[in-house]
């Protein structure tokens, strides 16, 4: 009995292991499905109430319809991918993880957010709840596998639901799953998205603390109105459009070398940035969007500023970490027919300032914003998990300091999108508001 058992759990698992295999992923599923095969996200509402709210106020919902999303999609990839047959693919691709129910009923490209389609529910419930596993080695550009249906695939074995099977799944629970959306690989073969390869990189990953732990944290609840009470994870999903969880990412101290410096001294001061809370690189994600800058600025008695540019520490590439005067972004002038685009500003950010980045650069080696047009990388000068960085300042005292205390300020900045891009593009303010991630304070006494 016991063995016949065992055959059939093995011819049974063979059975449902071969179908998985037969499902297309990534590329290969475009257009393989339809819409109806996919339930809305209101209808799992009815039950869901709770998760559907936390969902709805979270990225993942507007992923197809969110401004800058709609802006460099219709603007600059989809004209971008019409001229360039290198990058064609991207028309299609961007929806394998933006709007991956209309990707797969392979309605290419979506109608715009403003006609109100079954694209707009974006990274919608039925789509992560009916994922099975991924397919390759390495979990990205949306090759995960979907089978949609009756079966809901969760975190726990055992649920009974009015309407609709359920199924104990471990992928769902594994940091593997976020990947197959969280890391992309350019049509040039660079990672151009790599937060969970930077995550398995980490401390995190070697302690067992998947993305869940921080993204999905869990809490006594329930998880569907009729459920009995249990501990169960939050849909927050919150990331870079979170306040909240940006500020004190990363920790800052600063003090001087000389607490006493002649008034035509000099003031050395260190600046020492440890990495508490994110669980992979800081920026992640976005990294051709985002930018954080550490800004000094010092106050004398009498109450006169001055700015303090960060020293040089001459490593190769450094000159992308600093901000400057220049332009960047050519590349835009592809997609906007205007082949002698001169650029617009690489930083808009106080000059001298320390930039925390990885420049991506198009083929002509120009930096770019287009994730999809990137060819290779200047210098990684983020600051990982638990990693800590120093910058250092040197500043030759100006002729008519005040004597007494100078007080310094220093201050770590971030914006979610460069804002001399945002303003050209004419991307909505909030996108490049200046968001304040930490701050701190030393002050030296000159005398005289
Ligand atoms: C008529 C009510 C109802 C509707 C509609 C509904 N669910 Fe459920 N769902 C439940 C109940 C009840 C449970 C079990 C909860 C428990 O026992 O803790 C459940 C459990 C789940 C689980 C957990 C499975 C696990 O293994 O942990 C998932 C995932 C899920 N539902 C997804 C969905 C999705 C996606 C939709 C919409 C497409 C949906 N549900 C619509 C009532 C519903
Ligand atoms: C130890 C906690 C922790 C873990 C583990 C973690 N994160 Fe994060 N994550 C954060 C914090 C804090 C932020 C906000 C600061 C930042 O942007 O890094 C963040 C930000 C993000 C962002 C927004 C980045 C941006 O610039 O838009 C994404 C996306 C993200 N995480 C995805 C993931 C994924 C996927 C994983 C797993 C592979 C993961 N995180 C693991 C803490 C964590
Ligand atoms: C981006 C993918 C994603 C989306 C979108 C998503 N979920 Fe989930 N859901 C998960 C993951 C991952 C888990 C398991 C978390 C864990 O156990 O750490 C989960 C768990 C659940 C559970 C079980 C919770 C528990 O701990 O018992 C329910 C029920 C559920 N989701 C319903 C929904 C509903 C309803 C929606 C839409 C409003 C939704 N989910 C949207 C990824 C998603
Ligand atoms: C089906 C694809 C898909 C899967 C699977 C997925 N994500 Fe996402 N996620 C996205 C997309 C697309 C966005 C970007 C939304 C936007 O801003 O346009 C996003 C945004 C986010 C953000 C918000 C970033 C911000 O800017 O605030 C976080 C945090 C995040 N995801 C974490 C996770 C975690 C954790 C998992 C796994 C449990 C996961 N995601 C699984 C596609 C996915
Ligand atoms: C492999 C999955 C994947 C593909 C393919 C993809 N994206 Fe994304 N995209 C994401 C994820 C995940 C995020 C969120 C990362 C973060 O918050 O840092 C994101 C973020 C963005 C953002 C920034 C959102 C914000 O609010 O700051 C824009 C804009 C965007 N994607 C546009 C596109 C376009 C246009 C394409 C096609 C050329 C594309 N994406 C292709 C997964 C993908």
């Amino acid at each position: 009995m016991a063995s016949t058992k065992i055959v059939l759990c093995i011819v049974f698992f063979l059975v449902a292991y071969s179908h998985s295999q037969d499902l297309p992923a990534g590329e290969e599923a475009l257009g393989t499905k339809k819409y109806e095969q996919y339930e809305s996200p209101t209808v799992c509402k009815s039950c869901h109430d709770n998760f559907y709210e936390q969902w709805k106020q979270a990225m993942m919902s507007q992923a197809y319809t969110h401004h800058w999303d709609e802006i460099e999609y219709f603007k600059l990839a989809v004209p971008h991918a019409e001229k360039d047959e290198k990058v064609a693919g991207v028309k299609a691709g961007c929806n394998g993880c933006h709007a991956p129910m209309a990707f797969m009923a392979g309605i290419v490209p979506p109608p715009k957010p403003e006609e109100n389609t079954r694209a707009n529910e974006s990274v919608a419930c039925d789509i992560c709840h009916t994922i099975i596993g991924f397919k390759g080695d390495i979990p990205h550009n949306f090759n995960y596998i979907s089978n949609p249906g009756r079966t809901k695939y969760g975190p726990k074995p055992g649920l009974s639901s009015p309407h609709h099977d359920t199924e104990y799944n471990e992928f769902i629970t594994q940091s593997e799953f976020c990947g197959t959306c969280h890391n992309e690989m350019s049509p040039y073969g660079v990672w151009v998205k790599a937060t969970q390869l930077e995550w398995k990189e980490g401390p995190y990953a070697k302690e067992g603390v998947p993305c869940h732990q921080c993204h999905m944290p869990k809490a006594k609840g329930k998880n569907a109105k009729m459920a009995k009470e249990d501990i169960v994870a939050q849909h927050l999903f919150h990331g870079a459009h979170d306040p909240g969880k940006l500020a004190s990412a990363i920790e800052l101290r600063m003090n001087p070398l000389e607490r006493e410096v002649p008034y035509d001294g000099v003031v050395s001061l260190n600046v020492q940035l440890f990495s508490a809370k994110p669980g992979h690189k800081f920026p992640t994600g976005s990294v051709e969007d985002r930018i954080v800058w550490l800004h000094v600025t010092a106050t004398d008695a009498e109450g006169k500023s001055y700015h303090l540019p960060v020293d040089k520490k001459s490593f190769a590439g450094e000159e992308y970490t600093i901000a400057s005067d220049v332009l960047a972004y050519q590349d835009m002038g592809i997609a906007l027919n205007d082949p002698n685009f001169p650029g617009v500003q690489r930083d808009g950010v106080p000059i001298g300032d320390r930039i925390f980045r990885m420049p991506y650069f198009d083929p002509q080696g120009r930096m770019t914003i287009q994730q999809w047009n990137t060819k290779s990388f200047g210098v990684d000068y983020r600051i990982g998990p638990r990693e800590t960085k120093i910058e250092t300042f040197t500043w030759q005292l100006p002729d008519d300091i005040a004597l007494g205390k100078v007080h310094f300020t220093a201050e770590l900045n971030y914006s979610k999108l460069v804002k001399p891009v945002a303003d050209f593009l004419k991307v909505p303010a909030e996108e490049s508001e200046t968001i304040l991630i930490n701050k701190t304070n030393t002050w030296v006494e000159v005398y005289d």
